[in-house]
């Protein structure tokens, strides 16, 4: 019981060391290659070798380097999901992720105070690394396996015209136009995500097939009816009553028969280690975010969408820490 006590209180050493190995480029800069720490304390431009071998052995026994006599290399765990330059690179989401310390710091305070604070503002990092953490982050979630869920498990052979509401960097909107190209995306979003989805979308070819609009999406007037609303990420952000004010607007956006895809951080008892997790993000959502969020449960999520007139409410566990819920609009 002590141990678990103990294991609690040093567990910010295991992110402090990830998130600094991220921010140095060790992974990157260790590729493939073997190397001692001397070599390492130069490329780095450190002062002092022995700090840097500290930190090297605690990267080590974390499970990011192994060790073979005086040399470092980087782990299957590094070389798999830290290569900055592979499609399977999950360190934006890592930085994302730590860019909340600050806020994580003042629990107390903001237990208390019931208020969010935003990494930006407390000055931990700047608003334009907050938007490119963020985005990115989402946007490794969807290549490293997300996006070829969603694919897999929704079918949108029949679909034509789909509407990607809060779409962020594009991430799923790409994925979708890579596996159905019959289907034409139109993403709403803000400024700053918008910004990456443009150079990202330009990237993957599909700028004559993904319409990027820059909105309030509880506010947008759009001018057509799409077969498919997709909303990932967003209902996590939301009250209760903007999460159903948004599935109205999304019933209306909808042609009869039309498909509302949700995908998110959603309550649905999978088991432990997902109550757990769902428990955290919660507080996270909260505290990090707005204190109108919420990791909201399945079942309410379900009523809501009810509610707002759509049958065939379907919950579809994918192997991932997201899950994916779905509707129809009545008629055709
Ligand atoms: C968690 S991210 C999800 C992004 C993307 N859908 C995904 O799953 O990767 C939430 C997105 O909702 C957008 N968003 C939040 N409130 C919004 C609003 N009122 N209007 C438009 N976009 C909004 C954010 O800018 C952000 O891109």
């Amino acid at each position: 019981m002590r141990e678990q006590l103990h294991a609690i209180g040093i567990s910010y050493w295991r992110s402090a060391t990830l998130r600094a190995a991220i921010k140095l480029d060790l992974f990157h800069l260790l590729g493939e290659r073997a190397m001692t720490c001397e070599q390492i304390t130069r490329q780095l431009e450190a002062k002092n070798p022995r700090r840097v071998g500290s930190f090297l052995d605690v990267c080590t026994v974390l499970g990011l380097l192994t060790r073979n006599g005086d040399r470092y290399r980087n782990s299957e765990l590094a070389l798999t999901w830290l290569q900055p330059d592979r499609s399977t690179y999950y360190g934006d989401l890592m930085m994302h992720l730590t860019n909340h310390w600050n806020t994580w710091a003042k629990l107390d305070e903001l237990v208390i105070n019931g208020s969010a604070e935003l990494p930006f503002e407390s000055g931990f990092v700047s608003e334009r690394q907050y938007w490119s953490d963020y985005m990115l982050g989402q946007h490794n979630r969807v290549l490293t396996g997300q996006g070829d869920n969603l694919v897999q498990y929704v079918d949108l052979t029949d679909k034509y015209v789909l509407l990607d509401l809060g779409g962020g960097t594009g991430g799923y909107s790409i994925a979708i136009c890579q596996a159905y190209p019959q289907i034409q995306v139109d993403i709403v979003d803000q400024a700053e995500p918008l910004r990456i989805a443009r150079r990202l979308v330009k990237d993957a070819g599909f700028e004559a097939r993904i319409t990027l609009i820059e909105a309030d999406m509880h506010k947008v007037r759009l001018d057509k009816q799409y077969d498919t609303v997709l909303m990932s990420g967003i209902f996590v952000l939301q009250s209760e009553a903007e999460n159903r004010q948004i599935l109205q607007s999304t019933f209306d956006f909808l042609r009869p028969g039309g498909l509302v895809i949700i995908q998110d951080y959603l309550r649905l008892e999978y088991g432990k280690e997902r109550h757990y997790l769902d428990t955290m993000m919660n507080l996270f959502m909260q505290l990090c975010f707005t204190p109108k969020a919420g990791d909201w449960h399945g079942r309410d999520v379900g009523s809501w969408i009810r509610d707002a007139g759509f049958t065939d409410v379907r919950e579809i566990p994918v192997p991932t820490h997201l899950a994916i819920m779905t509707a129809k609009k009545p008629g055709a």
